[in-house]
């Protein structure tokens, strides 16, 4: 699927080049040129990058993007 239209560039080739070591998103721009030009597709290549576990923090923390939605109930007086 191509995540930046302007440069013609899929997930594929940004998971092809985060398992070549590419690891923030600054360096995505420059190997492959994401969002450089209208800007729109940053935060799908921002997602495909997570989904490939990149943290953004490089705190060496795994992150999950889809957390389980949280409820949260009320108490009501007996
Ligand atoms: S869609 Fe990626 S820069 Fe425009």
């Amino acid at each position: 699927m191509i995540v930046c239209v302007c440069k013609s560039v899929s997930d594929r080739k940004i998971r092809a080049a985060i398992a070549e070591g590419v690891d923030t998103f600054d360096e995505l721009q420059f190997e492959l040129g994401v969002a450089t030009c209208c800007g729109k597709c940053e935060e799908s290549v921002r997602d495909v990058m997570a989904q490939s576990g990149v943290c953004q923090s490089h705190c060496g923390v795994e992150h999950h993007t889809r957390a389980a939605p949280v409820a949260f109930y009320e108490r009501k007086a007996a």
